[in-house]
């Protein structure tokens, strides 16, 4: 599989609470690639939290910041990436995700929901959703972003070690030989 990928980063993207962290680990080690959180990555340079950064500099300046980590990281090859929920929203960072292989962790909005209370990580943006109606509200205006992905995995129970299966499964029918016409897009159920 590793000689297939030719080096192309894998960018895992989706909402938060998606599982990009707890499913990139498991994904890098099997296919012998890096792992890199690009919002870690912020955070370090930065030496400050998400969390500090929404509050102190707001979140356009968080979106200009985070548009360049992503390009630095697209120079570099043989990682797999796991971004923060909003980058689908930029049109600029698609260019850079798309030069690698794009996953969307399209988990059911009953177990985002779940998920996200009882997880432990301050994201700011969830200030504003007191409900699963908001959440379903705040992913309805993602979905459009996250279906630009090369492949979608739907998520329900599964648990990382799955969910890379399921990647590790489907890849191969993206990863189109240099002579083959166009690359395909791909679901996962
Ligand atoms: C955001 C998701 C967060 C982080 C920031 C904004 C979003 O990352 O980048 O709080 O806009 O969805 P995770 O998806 O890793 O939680």
């Amino acid at each position: 599989m590793k000689h297939l990928l030719r080096g192309r980063n894998i960018y895992l993207i989706g909402m938060m609470g998606c599982g990009k962290s707890s499913t990139g680990h498991p994904l890098a080690k099997a296919l012998g690639y890096r792992y890199v959180d690009a919002d870690s990555v912020l955070e370090e340079l930065l030496g400050k939290s998400i969390e500090q950064i929404f509050d102190e500099e707001g979140e356009e300046s968080f979106r200009s910041m985070e548009a360049q980590i992503l390009q630095s990281i697209g120079e570099r090859h043989s990682l797999i990436v796991s971004t923060g929920g909003g980058v689908v929203t930029r049109s600029e960072n698609w260019g850079i995700l798309h030069q690698g292989i794009v996953v969307w962790l399209d988990v059911e909005l009953g177990k985002l929901w779940l998920r996200l209370q009882e997880d432990s990580v301050h994201r700011p943006l969830l200030k504003a959703i007191h409900s699963e109606a908001d959440l379903e509200r705040f992913l309805n205006q993602r979905k459009c972003f996250y279906s630009e992905a090369d492949l979608s995995i739907q998520i329900r129970d599964e648990g990382p070690e799955e969910v890379v299966s399921k990647i590790l499964k489907a890849l191969p029918s993206l990863i189109t030989d240099p002579l083959d016409p166009g690359e395909q897009q791909t679901t996962a159920t």
